[in-house]
């Protein structure tokens, strides 16, 4: 990401966002200090606070709020991957091994829990009260998203589903991102209306690349297991895509009702899946998410932020990582 031309918009404040979320645990138990600084020194492309610093500049947010915002999105982000990876029994992420692989569940159960506490002392710090209010709404959106996912049981395959559960879990902190931004910053409510809608947009379109890079990548790059959705029966974009052009195919149906898919027939549905026109049609969606994201900042003020905002959103669908 730091490559990325956009991310010169927010370059020269990221070092603060990670001295405050690296300040979250002075003084705290070793082990979860030790926890935490091996979380954020793990990378992570901080796609989060590069919003978060490039909308609120644009909005003229001051610079000390603005970083304690971003400092708390990607606080409450680690602490959902934390307990995501563990739910999953994901045992990589970011290329190194999860808390979960190296630590109980009790263990790994309490850092993400205090990490969710410290991401919300920082939104406190705001001294925003909506924003505080929305921060902790999207907290309670993102676990009701994840428990859903839990009690829906595998193969539940429909449109609506799918976005009800990608904005849960993804696009809601994007739009909240972008939203408490708005609510810091000395800006109307129409504006605060854009960069919301330009938030979820991206948002959606984000998670649905998510879900294809899970089809199309391989676990090298992206740093976390991949063809790891179909396997724990979650439907994701490109496979209802795929179902609609081959509802007959036997390994779909067998992934879907329950775990008489094995081995190889998971790599023949993958392998199928890649080369369907299904990749194409899930990006082509998400191309319209991001369109719809940039069509909303259409009405801003021009600035170099904005152009970043633009350039961000492009980055989202043409990312590898
Ligand atoms: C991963 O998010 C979880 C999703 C919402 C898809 P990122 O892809 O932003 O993960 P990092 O922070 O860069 O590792
Ligand atoms: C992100 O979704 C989960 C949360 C943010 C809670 P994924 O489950 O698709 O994320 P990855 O693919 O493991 O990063
Ligand atoms: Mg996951
Ligand atoms: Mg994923």
């Amino acid at each position: 990401l730091t490559g990325e031309l956009f991310f010169d918009a927010a370059r020269d404040l990221l070092p603060r966002v990670e001295e405050r979320m690296r300040s979250q645990t002075n003084g705290d138990q070793p082990g979860i200090r030790a926890a935490l600084l091996h979380l954020l020194s793990s990378g992570g492309k901080r796609i989060r606070p590069a919003l978060t610093l490039i909308t609120g500049r644009m909005l003229g947010a001051d610079t000390e709020r603005l970083v304690t915002l971003a400092a708390a999105i990607e606080l409450l982000h680690t602490a959902t991957l934390v307990h995501d990876d563990l739910i999953d029994g994901s045992l990589v992420r970011r290329g190194i091994p999860t808390l979960n692989a190296q630590w109980s569940s009790a263990a790994t159960v309490l850092t993400g829990d205090f990490i969710f506490a410290r991401a919300a002392k920082l939104s406190a710090e705001t001294n925003s009260v909506p924003a505080m209010r929305l921060f902790a709404e999207t907290l309670a959106t993102i676990v009701n998203g994840e428990i859903a996912q839990l009690f829906e049981g595998r193969g539940i395959a429909s449109r609506e589903h799918y976005y009800q559960r990608i904005y849960a879990k993804t696009a809601s902190l994007f739009e909240t991102a972008t939203t408490t931004v708005a609510m810091i910053s000395p800006v109307s409510d129409v504006i605060r209306e854009r960069v919301r809608c330009y938030g979820y947009e991206i948002g959606m379109a984000f998670q649905i690349v998510d879900d294809i890079l899970d089809f199309t990548s391989d676990q090298t790059t992206l740093g976390k297991p991949v063809a790891s959705d179909l396997r724990q029966g979650l439907v994701t974009l490109p496979v209802l895509y795929y179902q609609e052009s081959h509802s007959g195919d036997a390994d779909l149906q067998a992934a879907l009702r329950e775990s008489d898919c094995d081995e190889a027939c998971f790599q023949r549905l993958v392998t199928a899946i890649r080369q369907s026109g299904a990749i194409t049609q899930a990006f082509e969606e998400a191309r319209q998410f991001v369109a719809r994201g940039v069509a909303a900042l259409a009405e801003l003020p021009d600035s170099p932020e904005r152009w970043a905002l633009i350039d961000l959103a492009e980055y989202i669908i043409d990312r590898r990582l």
